[in-house]
């Protein structure tokens, strides 16, 4: 028999910029390249709503397709109907995909992207701070299936990534807060955001923002770059995650909320369990707190059948945990014991 071997080709790479402005700025002057099969531009209808002015103004005559707004949108059906619009437009092999809007756009559109022609260059425009910061960064892409997020999906690097901050001033004060979510996670990794965020007077002022969505690409980007197939260090952006599904399925609140309240109840685990620096452990959960704005009790009534399927492998739960200042450690609990130990923080929170 013999053994034929194929160096993997090196990753895709992909460009950030980061800059008022930018969309008109890049995208404007590629308008003629986009007619004629040269592009599509794909977003959700609150997006739309919204931008189709300026969508029209700079990049008229360029097809749209708009999915309806939401999560439960995430789906094959989307997918499959994004795809026919990609056909409809006559796309080439070196014809773009503008993915316009959030996560939701983003996540469907590289996917479609990752597929059409085997893969044709996708252009990430995030709209949302979360989409800014965390899911338009690193190449993954997916949609729901069969009642499970993200089972399709890929890594696909986008060939750019246009983060405008202009898109920020529509955003509901929440949708701030689920990206904020996020940044906290990163501060926890990263001591100079973390001192930039504790320092902060207003954490929801639209400047300050923009200031720091740079340090969070680069953050998660150098994440990314050292492990782009999350083979072991990218788990650290899990941290809040593993608890924080458990609240998102037994609360109304939002994703970045329950990775807030994640946070503060895995670093409570930690305390428990890991050598800790509890100073930073305490400033980390006063910044949770105020970011979530309320002084609500914590959500309860986690069940450990609601959890993450991929972190209860053989009985256990497996978590990323903040201990200190850059420093996470992977924890393992034996179920019964994670979920008595969480109703247990539950009540100590109160
Ligand atoms: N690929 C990744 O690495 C990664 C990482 C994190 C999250 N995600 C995915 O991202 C999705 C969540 O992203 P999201 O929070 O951006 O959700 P989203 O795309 O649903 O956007 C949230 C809401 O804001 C609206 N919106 C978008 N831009 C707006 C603007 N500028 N002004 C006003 N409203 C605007 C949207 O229409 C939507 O109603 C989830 O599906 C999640 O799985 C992916
Ligand atoms: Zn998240």
């Amino acid at each position: 028999m013999k053994t034929c071997k194929i160096e993997e080709r090196e990753a895709r790479e992909s460009v950030i910029v980061c800059r008022k402005n930018v969309f008109s700025a890049e995208l404007a002057p590629l308008r003629e390249e986009l007619l004629g099969g040269g592009g599509i531009i794909f977003t959700d209808s609150n997006v739309y709503a919204l931008y189709h002015a300026q969508i029209e103004k700079e990049l008229g005559g360029v097809p749209v397709f708009v999915m309806p707004a939401g999560e439960e949108q995430k789906n094959t059906d989307t997918l499959l109907a994004l795809l026919g619009a990609m056909k409809k437009a006559d796309l080439r092999r070196n014809s773009r995909l503008i993915a316009l809007g959030g996560g939701v756009v983003g996540d469907i559109g590289g996917l479609a992207a990752s597929l059409y022609m085997r893969g044709i260059p996708c252009i990430q425009v995030p709209t949302t701070l979360l989409a800014q910061v965390d899911s338009s960064v690193g190449g993954k892409t997916a949609v729901d299936f069969g009642g499970v997020k993200n089972l399709i999906g890929a890594f696909y690097p986008p060939a750019r990534v246009l983060a405008d901050p202009v898109f920020l001033k529509s955003l509901p004060r929440r949708e701030l807060r689920c990206g904020l979510g996020e940044i906290v996670k990163h501060g926890a990794l990263c001591f100079p955001l973390f001192e930039k965020l504790s320092a902060a007077p207003d954490l929801f002022d639209l400047d300050f923002l923009a200031d720091i969505v740079p340090e969070n690409i680069s953050f998660k980007a150098s994440v990314v770059r050292k492990d782009p197939h999350e083979k072991g260090l990218r788990r650290c952006l899990n941290l809040g995650h593993t608890t924080g599904h458990a609240v998102e399925l037994s609360s109304d609140l939002s994703h970045g909320e329950c990775v807030l309240w994640g946070l503060i109840f895995e670093s409570k685990l930690a305390e428990r369990h890991c050598r800790t620096e509890k100073n930073f452990l305490t400033k980390l959960r006063g910044l949770c707190r105020t970011v979530l704005e309320s002084g609500e009790k914590p959500p309860l009534g986690l069940g450990s059948a609601l959890l993450d399927k991929k972190n209860t492998a053989f009985g256990s739960v497996t978590l990323a945990v903040p201990v200190a200042p850059e420093k996470f450690e992977i924890l393992q609990l034996p179920f019964a014991q994670y979920e008595r130990e969480i109703r247990e923080i539950a009540e100590e929170l109160c």
